[in-house]
């Protein structure tokens, strides 16, 4: 895939508005991380980011749940919010909007999009009768569902029968619109399984749905009839648009598209696809405005094998998990094991053995003994010598000369895996190389040329390492970089509004990922440790 943004100054990309019935879970932290990711790249390329996140507060679901706890819904959103705040502080999120669709401004959007539907001409009473998914907040088709009306998405949940006067849209309006945008737009829709899915649900014929509901008091009022409130995806679609406004913007329609619509990226999971790729743009057709560049639909995860569900009682609770080992093995965990856009599991002793392997005995133990090795050999400087004296023919040079743009066109691709895969891969070879070219065997012969040039290739490519790392375990990155004697804070330069020196005058470390950035002769930091290896806690099931 080729990105159009990735060349453009500026990066739009949205996780998913999360429901607020419950407390955050794994998913949520998943679609997040890999959004954070995404974003932190785009940031070290210079471009002018935005990571849109937030909450989806409307809706029966959430309206039941705050009853059911006996407070009133707004409390109850409340509450919740602060516990997806607080997770995406400890998993080191540096989003830029937090978008909640029970803000006021969020209203006056929805009011006016909705008005633009309704001219032309795309709104209409009727009767909507079915089952529906309180849980998915959706009508199903009879032939999809499990024995006794379950519902495939929540089996332990069964389906409810509504027959009640609705206002619908006139999706069928668009088939022939969407079918020629996938047509014409084949990376619209990411990976390519799913947007196959898409085509295939598409080619049976849409139907219109309703957006409206009765009897549900926790939305916003329907502009044509109070008596009705939005249907809660018609309201929080909206939300990537309402993200947009400028804090102190006069809140309009016009304004919040002003300058970053169309959305670059929407980072979602394959459950809801067919809002994004099906609903969403034929909603913005019939508003008549642009659409989004992407919807990319990442993949499931079990746990140990078995679909995670509450009722099964092996739901991951991404907060102790969090606690228990860190946010930056977590995030390696997830985005280097599981192929971004496939299914993928989570299992803790693996999670474990993946990140002492990778961080500890890998990436730690070269950071560690090299500069360990330059602290002895070289009086804690970096050798002198540059990039330029290294042989053309040096196997580091080679792999560290491309490995930039590989890794440049893996992020760009979404492909994690392939990212981490190929940094690896130099640190793998760099670790090789000091035991094959034994350094202390050339200190001992006086080889002091060789020596230093030995040094200097696996210095500049634990460093390079550190650096396309950074999207993903910035922490760790910033630990090397120190210790390499590089004053740069990543965690900084991924904070778009930060005043620091460091970052204020940041605008575009590209250049860093170039094999032979270290400095002849710099002084390098005090070596110590990256990475603790980690031992099974068993972190608790919620
Ligand atoms: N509120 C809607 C989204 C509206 S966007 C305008 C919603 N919210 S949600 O809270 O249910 O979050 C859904 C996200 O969690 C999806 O992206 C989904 O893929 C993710 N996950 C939920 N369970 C998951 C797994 N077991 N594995 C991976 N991700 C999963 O839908």
């Amino acid at each position: 895939m080729n990105h159009p943004a990735s060349h453009s100054q500026s990066f739009t990309v949205t996780t998913p508005l999360y429901y607020v019935n419950d407390v955050p879970h794994i998913g949520h932290a998943y679609t997040t991380m890999a959004a954070d990711s995404i974003a932190r790249w785009h940031r070290l390329n210079g471009r002018d980011v935005l990571l849109i996140t937030g909450t989806d507060e409307h809706g029966q679901k959430i309206e039941r749940t705050a009853i059911a706890a006996g407070v009133n819904p707004q409390v109850h959103c409340d509450r919740i919010v602060a516990k997806f705040d607080s997770l995406w502080s400890k998993l080191d999120i540096k989003y830029d909007r937090f978008i909640r669709t029970t803000a006021p401004a969020h209203r006056t959007i929805v009011n006016e999009f909705f008005q633009r539907v309704w001219d032309s001409g795309d709104i209409y009473k009727g009767t909507q009768q079915g089952w529906y998914c309180v849980a998915c907040e959706e009508f199903k088709e009879e032939r999809d569902l499990l024995a006794d009306k379950h519902c495939p998405l929540h089996p332990s949940k069964q389906v409810e029968w509504r027959d009640e006067s609705n206002y619908f849209f006139r999706l069928s309006k668009y088939q022939q619109q969407l079918e020629a945008l996938y047509a014409e737009r084949p990376d619209f829709i990411l990976p390519n399984s799913r947007r196959n899915e898409v085509l295939k649900f598409v080619a049976q014929g849409l139907q219109d749905f309703s957006i409206s509901r009765v009897n549900v008091d926790w939305g916003i009022p329907l502009p044509t009839d109070p008596d009705q409130t939005i249907y809660v995806w018609f309201d929080a679609l909206l939300g990537y648009v309402t993200a947009l406004l400028d804090p102190d913007a006069q809140v309009s329609l016009d304004n919040a598209l002003h300058s970053r619509w169309p959305i670059d990226l929407h980072l979602i999971g394959k459950d809801i696809l067919r809002f994004h790729a099906v609903y969403w743009p034929a909603m913005l057709m019939s508003a008549k405005l642009p659409l989004p560049e992407r919807v990319f639909a990442h993949g499931y995860f079990t746990k140990d094998g078995k679909k995670i569900s509450k009722s099964e009682g092996n739901a991951i609770d991404p907060i102790a998990l969090v606690d228990c080992y860190g946010a930056e093995p977590l995030r390696y965990y997830f985005l280097k094991e599981i192929e971004f856009g496939q299914d993928g599991d989570f299992n803790e002793t693996r999670f474990i053995e993946i990140v002492n392997a990778d961080l500890a005995n890998s990436l730690g133990n070269l950071v560690n003994r090299t500069l360990g090795m330059a602290k002895k050999y070289c009086q804690g400087y970096i050798p002198n010598c540059n990039a330029t004296d290294i042989a053309a023919d040096n196997p580091l040079k080679i792999l560290g000369r491309d490995l930039g743009a590989q890794v440049d066109i893996a992020y760009n691709n979404l492909a994690f895996r392939d990212a981490c895969e190929a940094i690896l891969n130099l640190v793998r070879s760099s670790n090789k190389y000091i035991d094959d070219l034994a350094p202390w065997a050339l200190f001992k012969q006086d080889k002091h040329l060789e020596l230093a040039q030995v040094l200097y290739s696996v210095l500049e490519s634990a460093r390079l390492s550190a650096y396309l790392l950074s999207p993903i375990v910035p922490k760790i990155s910033t630990d090397i970089y120190r210790q390499l004697g590089l004053n740069i804070d990543f965690d900084l330069i991924c904070c778009n509004n930060s005043n620091d020196d460091n970052t204020a005058s940041v605008e575009n470390w590209k250049h860093h990922q170039q094999w032979g950035i270290l400095q002849a002769n710099s002084q390098l930091g005090e070596p110590q440790p990256i990475f603790t290896k980690l031992e099974v806690k068993t972190a608790p099931s919620s």
